[in-house]
């Protein structure tokens, strides 16, 4: 996530690793300087957290005197979290997803502390915007918005796939057919947007009735495809709480 954040903004960077030396390579791509944790936090106006969720203690052990703000990209780690961590830093919770690399991204924004410096939070939230569209919620509704931006992806290239694969079946070779799929969701998703993300509007429009595209909905209906999204959900958001 670091490093498709750091091609999204395409600027050099202060980075650390845990010793893999990827950030070496990404200073190799982008320019910038390769440094340690307390190095990044006492040279940078903002430290972009994006380790696992278990290392915030050993990591904010290392950098919580010196980071001037921080900003947190990690899962399943609440804004008292990130405070606890972080007494009397500015702390900033938000949840991006991997298009951030293209300028595509979805980053959800959960505001923490009412007494935020406005300047520094509009300073921030300026810098992920440049990485898609941000977008405020509640931390409440943070499980459900991850469970189909964050991991949404994944979702949409294994959709892709299998598209890709019943139309290869069929005949098409496969980079054509890997082109018209991502082609089509990429001008359906501009189509949605347009329709105020009217999804069945969209559908609507393509389905004439008792013709191809009916029988083919049908067909996703009955082998699953919603059943499927909503255990797939179950899992994302209920999987670590059973
Ligand atoms: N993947 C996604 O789509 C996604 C989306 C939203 C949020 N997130 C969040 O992003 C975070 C990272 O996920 P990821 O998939 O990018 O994991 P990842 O590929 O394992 O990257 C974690 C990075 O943290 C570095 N690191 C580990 N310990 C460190 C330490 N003590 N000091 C400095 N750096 C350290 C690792 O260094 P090494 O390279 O040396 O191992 C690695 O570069 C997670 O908290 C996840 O919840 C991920």
């Amino acid at each position: 996530m670091a490093r498709a954040i750091a091609r999204g903004w395409g600027d050099p960077v202060l980075c650390s690793d845990g010793g893999s030396g990827r950030a070496a390579a990404l200073v190799a791509e982008l320019g910038g300087e390769a440094l340690t944790n307390a190095q990044v936090a006492e040279r940078a106006d903002l430290v972009v957290l994006c380790h696992k969720p278990y290392q915030l203690g050993p990591v904010a052990e290392e950098i919580r005197e010196t980071a001037k703000a921080v900003a947190s990209v990690l899962g399943a780690t609440s804004n008292d979290d990130l405070q606890s961590a972080y007494p009397g830093v500015p702390v900033f919770r938000l949840m991006p997803n991997t298009p951030v690399e293209v300028r595509r991204g979805i980053v959800c924004y959960v505001r923490g502390r009412v007494d935020v410096d406005a300047a520094l939070e509009a300073q921030v939230l300026e810098l992920f915007d440049r990485l898609g569209k941000v977008v405020r919620l509640p931390e409440s509704q943070l499980p459900p918005a991850a469970a189909v931006m964050s991991v949404g992806p994944a979702y949409v290239a294994l959709v892709a796939e299998a598209q890709v694969d019943a139309a290869v079946r069929h005949g098409l070779p496969a980079p054509l057919a890997s082109e018209l799929v991502a082609e089509t969701l990429a001008g359906t998703a501009a189509l949605l947007a347009a329709r105020d993300y009217d999804t069945l509007a969209v559908r609507r429009e393509v389905t004439s009735p008792g013709g191809s595209t009916a029988r083919g909905l049908d067909a996703l209906e009955r082998g699953g495809l919603r059943g499927a999204f909503q255990a797939a959900a179950d899992a994302v958001i209920l999987g670590g709480r059973r």
